[in-house]
């Protein structure tokens, strides 16, 4: 058995739910050594795998029987000609926006604060504040772990959509994203548009916007609303915020005026806002044993301290029939759900 490969490991620290589970095999993965010798292993005893990188955007319903790959590989690579830089899948993705700013290196300002490692990034095309990966990515480097060999995926490739991309959606192959490179800029001129933002910037009195005050901006507002998952375990959003037609917002207006609602790509579809529907349908703040919606935010699930990834889940599947009874739209997870 190779050393890299732990047995019987505790992921409760591995997931920010942080709920318990265990996986029946582990091996944190530093470098392509390190993976080949768990690869092999897989192969040998032939076990399923799963990659997990900062567990933030995971929900564990039980223990988890084949092969955990905790993606820790480091690395930052800066070109400070260009702005380009290549950064490794294992990096903090908040410790790696926060050091882009402090360097020169604009564009990431608008999504301080996401949790997570930065292989993550790709995988659902995190987007806050009117800004989205997709914005400034050029390719990634990623390991096809049935075969164990390295490809470069540019943009196009990735196939990237609403927190969604080649990698949630391949049935063919399972992906483990080694780095990722970004097109940044050394001009300080960030997007203020998302309304929200610019609300809070104009409150601020800050007429000339600089990427760190908004980089502030962010920070201050995702602490205000969104709960800091070492002191309540959480994983931001549950659910996505759907699509819907305009027929659809139209017969949603008759009953409910006030429904939000933002134009997307395209003319056809818009987007309203999950935690709106939720709230509507009473659920902001309320309890289930200790699962609960966030006080501050509905699209929240929190555990109040020894909830199970069962008892959110049920939590989350009471949520979506309630609002699909209410308002007949249904919502789909944003999270990943690790069935076993
Ligand atoms: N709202 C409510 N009740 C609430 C909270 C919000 O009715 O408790 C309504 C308000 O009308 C508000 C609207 O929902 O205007 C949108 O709320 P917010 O600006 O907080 O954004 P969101 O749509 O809930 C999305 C992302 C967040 C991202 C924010 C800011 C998704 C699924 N979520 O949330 O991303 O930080 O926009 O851009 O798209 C995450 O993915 O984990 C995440 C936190």
């Amino acid at each position: 058995m190779p050393t890299v490969v732990q047995h019987d490991a505790d992921l409760t620290a591995l997931n920010s739910f942080g709920v318990p589970a265990r996986a029946a095999h582990f091996a944190r993965i530093s470098d392509t050594d390190e993976l080949q010798q768990a690869l092999d292993f897989a192969a040998e005893q032939r076990l399923p795998l799963l990659v997990l990188g900062g567990g933030s955007n995971t929900l564990f319903l039980g223990n988890y029987h084949g092969l955990v790959l905790h993606v820790a590989n480091r690395g930052i690579q800066w070109s400070d000609d260009s702005r380009r830089v290549t950064v490794a899948a294992g990096e903090n993705w908040h410790d790696f926006v926060s050091l882009s700013i402090e360097r020169g290196f604009y564009g990431l300002e608008n999504l301080a604060l996401i949790p997570g490692l930065v292989g993550a990034a790709p995988i659902q095309n995190i987007g806050a504040y009117g800004r989205e990966l997709a914005d400034v990515f050029v390719e990634l480097e990623a390991i096809d772990l049935q075969t164990g060999k390295h490809h470069t995926l540019d943009k196009a490739a990735c196939e990237f959509g609403y927190r969604d991309s080649l990698f949630k959606s391949d049935p063919e192959t399972q992906w483990l994203i080694w780095s990722v490179t970004l097109q940044l800029q050394a001009k300080d001129q960030p997007d203020t548009s998302y309304a929200a933002l610019q609300k809070v910037l104009a409150e601020q009195g800050d007429a000339q916007v600089s990427a760190k005050a908004v980089f502030a901006t962010v920070c201050a507002i995702r602490r205000s609303k969104l709960p800091d998952p070492a002191e309540l375990g959480n994983a931001g959003s549950f659910f996505k915020n759907p699509l819907v037609s305009a027929d659809k917002l139209a017969a949603l207006q008759a009953e409910h005026a006030d429904v939000p609602h933002f134009a997307t790509d395209s003319a056809k579809l818009v987007k309203l806002p999950a935690a709106w529907l939720i709230e509507q349908a009473g659920w902001k703040g309320k309890r289930r044993g200790q699962a609960g919606v966030h006080e501050q935010h509905a699209l929240v699930i929190v555990n109040h301290g020894h909830a199970t990834g069962e008892e959110i889940f049920l939590l989350a599947q009471e949520i979506s029939a309630s609002v699909l009874n209410k308002f007949g739209v249904a919502l789909q997870p944003e999270v990943r759900l690790i069935h076993g």
